[in-house]
């Protein structure tokens, strides 16, 4: 069997699949990330020098997710379905910290810059799954210490979660697909670059071009709620990638 008809997928997405669901990108017109700059809450100095007001922002995230109207789109649902119904392997690689992957029912996930409904123990390293808020006076289940549990986000300046699983996906996959990136943060901008040099076929689907836009093979321009379901109909009736 030639490495071409294994048909491995890998799927990068960003904070455009999530905003046809409710959640407010990134980066916005304004530049900023729900009303703060992105190095006053999410970089290991800021939550050294603020840690009530970090810990304020993801508890704020974290119950605006839970909110019943938060729910996995039409874009989650069909990347869940194609991994179910597809002949190969489906890697889907978020960027995003929510859980509607999660909830569409995608097994093979990786989080890279980590999870919102999770936290951990700066001192004794646990994690725990969380869906209420953390103040500063949070006292670790596990090692007893006061004020050590974080947001489980990679912050900048942080490595992200599984680069090694994520690199050996992209040199065997056929097909890349980046969906709704700015392409603004590494690594994850520079895996189209990757996976292209690996003889992938790669795809862009975004509202508008990224920052990489002209390294992709193909743009498809539209909501992510409306093209990737019909990407993936494409897909599943010609399979041949
Ligand atoms: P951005 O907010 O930078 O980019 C979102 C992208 O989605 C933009 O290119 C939009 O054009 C596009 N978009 C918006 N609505 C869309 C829709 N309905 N359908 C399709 N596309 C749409 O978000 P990310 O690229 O995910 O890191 O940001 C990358 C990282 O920067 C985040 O993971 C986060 C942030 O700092 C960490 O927290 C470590």
């Amino acid at each position: 069997m030639t490495r071409k008809s294994a048909g491995n997928i890998v799927i990068l997405t960003g904070a455009g699949i999530s905003a046809d669901s409710g959640i407010q990108t990134f980066r916005g017109s304004d530049g900023l990330w729900c009303g703060h700059r992105v190095e006053d809450v999410a970089t290991p100095e800021a939550f050294r020098a603020n840690p009530a007001l970090v810990q304020d922002f993801y508890n704020r995230r974290r119950r605006q997710l839970l909110e019943p109207s938060i729910q996995p789109n039409a874009a989650h649902i069909a990347l869940a379905e194609l991994e179910k119904n597809w002949r190969g392997d489906i890697t889907i690689v978020t960027q995003n910290i929510d859980d509607l992957h999660d909830r569409a029912g995608n097994k093979n996930l990786i989080h890279m810059h980590g999870e919102l409904l999770s936290v951990f123990c700066n001192k004794c390293e646990t994690r725990f799954h969380c869906r209420e808020d953390v103040t500063t006076d949070h006292v670790c289940a596990n090692c007893q210490e006061t004020g050590t549990v974080r947001p489980d986000i990679v912050w900048f300046g942080e490595m992200p979660y599984r680069m090694d699983e994520i690199y050996e996906a992209l040199s065997y996959c056929d097909l890349f697909i980046a969906i709704g990136t700015s392409g603004h943060v590494y690594p994850a901008a520079g895996f189209v670059a990757h996976a292209g040099l690996n003889g992938a076929k790669t795809v862009e689907i975004n509202i508008e071009e990224s920052q990489v836009a002209s390294v992709f093979d193909e743009h498809i321009s539209g909501r992510a709620a409306e093209t990737v379901p019909e990407y993936v109909k494409q897909l599943l009736t010609y399979p041949d990638i």
